[in-house]
């Protein structure tokens, strides 16, 4: 049976990091996987994961399962972070939340959900997204098609150009953002843009699906959620997946949420029993070590505190990177402006470099 399946290509991105280990070039620089690195190239452990680990370690007495849903203390302190706490829509009891393997997890349980509701859903993403959003989504059977996003000749949102196509959408189609720092093209939308888009929503009922993976990273904790936070005060529907893997530097361990935003508090438990069905079906319960570590620095006032201050160093680090390397590129190609690298968040940005001008050796 086995012998029928054929070799899958590489992924482009593991082959580049694979690549990259092996280069034996001491100059060499890793410009493929979204990860954060300090200034010794190391993706470093954060102090308040190291200290909330021991604490959770300490008190650990068991290993039995949790739930499916995950750890209800994570699930509501990551309601608090991402919607901010004594959000009316908290209060309102319109918000459950179901802990996932990861932002892909969430994205992925997400997915799910949307197929369940609404077969014939067809999500609708940006032009470029993240490339992971296409197998994530495509694999819960969802249908996906996109819409104008970027404009390479400012580096910027092509803002009149996007909302021209939103416009066209049929109602109850759902259309997939990027809260902050956007992957892969780092340019965001302006706190105007996020109002505009929401009037439109409205217009035209639609259903926003937020994925949020880098919280704390662009402009600050508060400021990066005002998406959500806007749309969930609202809206009367919205998804939202986070990921903890990059602000809390917990990659490996696969931390994340799905909130599920429903118009009635009758309507979000039963969304709930749909997200605990869904998460049995596919992995049956997320792993729990991350998740107690997030509720730990969340919970803790000295720990978040300091996890604060070390996401603050993380977003100025690469706001700092960003004005650098405008400030080496303007040198070494004093023709070309690169100052939209500057004015762009998070993690990456589109450099404009041809085919021919990487090379891989
Ligand atoms: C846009 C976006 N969404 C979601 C994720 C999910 O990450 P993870 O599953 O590692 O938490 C990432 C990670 O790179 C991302 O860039």
């Amino acid at each position: 049976m086995l012998e029928r399946l054929e070799r899958m290509p590489d992924d482009p991105i593991l082959g580049l990091m694979a690549a990259y280990r092996a280069d034996p070039d001491s100059r060499r620089v890793d410009l493929g996987v979204g990860v954060y690195r300090n200034d010794k190239g190391e993706t470093p452990i954060l102090e308040a994961v190291r200290r909330a680990e021991a604490a959770v370690l300490s008190r650990q007495t068991s290993k039995t399962y949790v739930a499916p849903a995950g750890n209800a203390g994570f699930n509501q302190a990551m309601e608090k972070l991402v919607f901010g706490d004594g959000h009316p829509t908290l209060r309102a009891g319109r918000v459950r939340t179901i802990q996932a393997p990861g932002g892909c997890g969430a994205l992925r349980v997400g997915a799910e959900l949307i197929r369940r509701a609404y077969p014939e859903a067809i999500v609708h993403v940006s032009t470029p997204t993240w490339a992971n959003h296409v197998p994530l989504l495509t694999g819960a059977g969802i249908r996906l098609e996109s819409y104008p996003y970027y404009d390479a000749a400012t580096g910027s949102v092509n803002f009149s150009v996007m909302m021209d196509s939103l416009e066209k959408l049929p109602k109850g189609a759902i259309v997939l953002l990027h809260a902050s720092c956007h992957n892969p093209t780092g340019a965001d939308l302006s706190e105007s843009q996020w109002r505009d888009i929401l009037a439109l929503v409205q217009r035209r009922a639609l259903t926003p699906y937020i994925d949020m993976a880098y919280q704390g990273l662009g402009t600050g904790i508060a400021e990066d959620a005002f998406g959500p936070r806007l749309f969930a005060a609202e809206l009367p529907e919205l998804l939202v997946a986070v990921s903890c893997s990059k602000n809390f530097g917990l990659y490996r361990e696969r931390t994340g949420a799905l909130h599920v935003i429903s118009q009635t508090t009758a309507g979000a438990d039963a969304i709930l029993t749909q997200l605990v069905r869904i998460a049995r079906t596919i992995y049956s319960m997320p792993p729990d070590h991350g998740a107690a570590i997030v509720h730990e620095i969340l919970t803790n006032d000295d720990l978040r505190g300091s996890w604060t201050d070390e996401v603050g160093s993380m977003r100025a680090r690469m706001a700092g990177l960003r004005k650098d390397a405008v400030a080496k590129l303007a040198k070494t190609s004093p023709g070309r402006d690169f100052s939209f690298i500057e004015r762009q968040h998070g993690m990456f940005s589109f450099l404009g470099a041809t085919k021919d001008q990487l090379s891989l050796v």
